[in-house]
């Protein structure tokens, strides 16, 4: 089974094309991080605008380098939500002109189940396991029992982890995305210079907050000499708030294993996913976290733990082989949480 995959639902233009027995035919992302830059952020009309420009090209690029054409596919799986409208509009319309007019089945696919089922590609992870997604619009453990079926045992109640890493670079005045330049300041910095607080840390379940650790970040940046941080003000800042940021997701992490093993007490791999998840000094500290209770930690490489569309073809694949597929009257969602979805 081949499976055509198309991701537009925020600043990445991606196409991909994916065989199910775990081979990647071709894969092809444009980011529009340029574009983006001088706004801070993403602009959904710029965004969407992209998309149009790209889609296309981006369609043929993949095609040509697996040496597969339209008639070959078994299937076509666009993301339909949750995300930006504009960019699921020019996506998930593009995926169901190609599967009419090639009579092929069209999966609306859902941006987190490709992020959920990712590992299950690259390490053939089999169910359940527990899923720790953090991105720039999501921060949530799941527990993964199948296609379709996720149970969400915990999420942030105010920011996600990657907008608190980009919030962060901005008020120190690294670039846009924030994450990795955080990351990379970092390591030249002290972790123990500026006393941050450990959002949620100590408290029952596995619930997330960041807005109060964002706030702290500008009280320190505000008691500098003159206000603004120089530059080894601005390591220190990062190694500490990044510090911050690890003790309160290993602290919630433990919960989190802890309730899954609960459920299940044959037990299962912890895996991360999202953006946030390409950040090496805390999966470092997530590794540990899992080691410690006997679970291995699984990490999908990082041009597949950011967006993409190997993991919305792969979750076409996915959905396919149970027989499962949408009608062409799908209208894209922008809001679309993964225990909302059905399966099998
Ligand atoms: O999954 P993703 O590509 O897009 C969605 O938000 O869906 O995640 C992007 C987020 C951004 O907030 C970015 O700052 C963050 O992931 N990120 C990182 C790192 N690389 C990307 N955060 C911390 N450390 C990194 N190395
Ligand atoms: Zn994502």
């Amino acid at each position: 089974m081949i499976v055509l995959g198309i991701e537009t639902s925020c600043d990445e233009t991606a196409t991909a094309i994916v065989r199910d027995d775990r081979t990647i035919l071709a894969e092809a992302v444009l980011s529009q991080i340029e574009a983006h830059a001088p706004y801070g952020g993403v602009v959904p009309e710029i965004a969407a605008r992209a998309h149009l420009d790209n889609l296309d090209g981006l369609v043929t690029r993949v095609l040509d380098e697996a040496g597969v054409g339209f008639a070959d596919l078994d299937g076509v799986a666009a993301t339909a939500g949750p995300g930006l409208i504009g960019g699921l509009l020019v996506g998930s319309t593009m995926g169901k002109a190609i599967a009419m007019v090639h009579d092929k089945p069209f999966v609306a696919a859902n941006h987190l189940e490709g992020h959920a089922l990712t590992a299950r590609l690259t390490d053939g992870v089999d169910f359940p396991y527990l899923l720790l997604l953090v991105s720039g619009g999501h921060c949530q453990f799941v527990s993964v029992e199948d296609v379709g079926r996720y149970r969400r045992l915990g999420a942030t109640i105010d920011d996600a982890v990657g907008e608190a890493f980009d919030k962060t670079a901005k008020m120190v005045g690294l670039g846009y995305p924030g994450g990795p330049q955080v990351e990379a300041a970092a390591r030249a910095g002290d972790p123990r210079r500026f006393d941050l607080p450990r959002p949620m840390r100590g408290r029952p379940g596995c619930d997330f907050s960041f807005s109060g650790l964002k706030t702290a970040v500008r009280r320190r940046i505000e008691a500098l000499p003159g206000g603004r941080p120089a530059p080894q003000d601005v390591a220190d800042l990062c190694a500490s708030f990044q510090a911050a940021v690890a003790d309160s997701l290993t602290d919630r992490c433990r919960n989190a294993l802890a309730m899954f093993r609960e459920a299940h007490p044959q037990g299962g791999p912890l895996v991360v996913a999202g953006g946030v998840a390409a950040n090496a000094f805390l999966r470092e500290r997530l590794a540990a976290v899992a080691a410690q209770s006997g679970t291995p930690l699984i990490a999908p490489p990082l041009r597949l733990c950011t967006d993409n569309a190997v993991m919305i073809a792969w979750a076409g694949v996915e959905r396919l082989r149970l027989g499962l597929h949408d009608g062409l009257d799908f209208a894209p969602v922008p809001r679309w949480p993964l225990d909302s979805l059905g399966g099998a």
